[in-house]
């Protein structure tokens, strides 16, 4: 142990590393702030999807794309994995129903929201604080999850700059 004028009392020496069980590991993932997104998309009969996501990765420039990861076990899963377009729409603090809402499986998560739609057709939130409508591109294997990416088509943003972050498992605002 020694002492750092900006850390105080510093351990010397190999930090000690948990082994990564399940709640430890979801523990380390809990204390990344991020933003959180609702994911969209509809399927071939029409009826939409969606699932609230913090893992939205703005990915490339040139081309525009960003990426979302799914959980195997969605239900939505197949209905993303056929679809030939989604949206991410970025969540303000206000958006605290509407995250809860997305994250519950078995429920019409649609029902009585404000919703708009693109061109596409693809249900977006009205109110959000950025929207990004993609063609589907490439999908690859992340574990227990799906990394799907999409080629941006369309994007539209409010002037405002308050956002919610989930952190520590729970929603927080930050401002900008
Ligand atoms: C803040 C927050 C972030 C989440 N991020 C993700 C995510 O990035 N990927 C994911 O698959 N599920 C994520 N979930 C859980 C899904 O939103 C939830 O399991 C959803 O209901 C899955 O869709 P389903 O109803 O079609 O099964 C998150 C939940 C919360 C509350």
């Amino acid at each position: 142990m020694y002492h750092d004028q900006q850390f105080g009392s510093v351990a010397e020496g190999t930090p000690e590393m948990l082994p990564p069980d399940e709640a430890t590991v979801k523990q380390g993932f809990s204390l990344f702030p991020s933003g959180v997104v609702i994911v969209t998309t509809v399927d071939r009969e029409g009826v939409a999807h969606g699932f609230t996501a913090s893992t939205f990765v703005p990915l490339s420039l040139d081309p525009p794309m960003i990426l979302v990861c799914l959980h195997q076990k969605a239900q939505c899963r197949e209905a993303f994995l056929e679809a030939e377009f989604f949206a991410a729409s970025v969540l303000r603090p206000s958006h605290n129903d509407v995250a809860i809402r997305f994250a519950t499986s078995g429920i019409d998560k649609f029902a009585g929201l404000k919703l708009g739609r693109t061109a596409k057709g693809i249900p977006v939130l009205e109110d959000a604080l950025a929207t990004f409508e993609c063609r589907a591109a490439h999908n690859y294997p992340g574990g227990d999850h799906i990394i799907l990416t999409g080629v941006i088509e369309g994007v539209r943003h409010a002037g405002e700059r308050e956002a919610m972050v989930h952190f520590a498992r729970g929603f927080h605002q930050v401002r900008g």
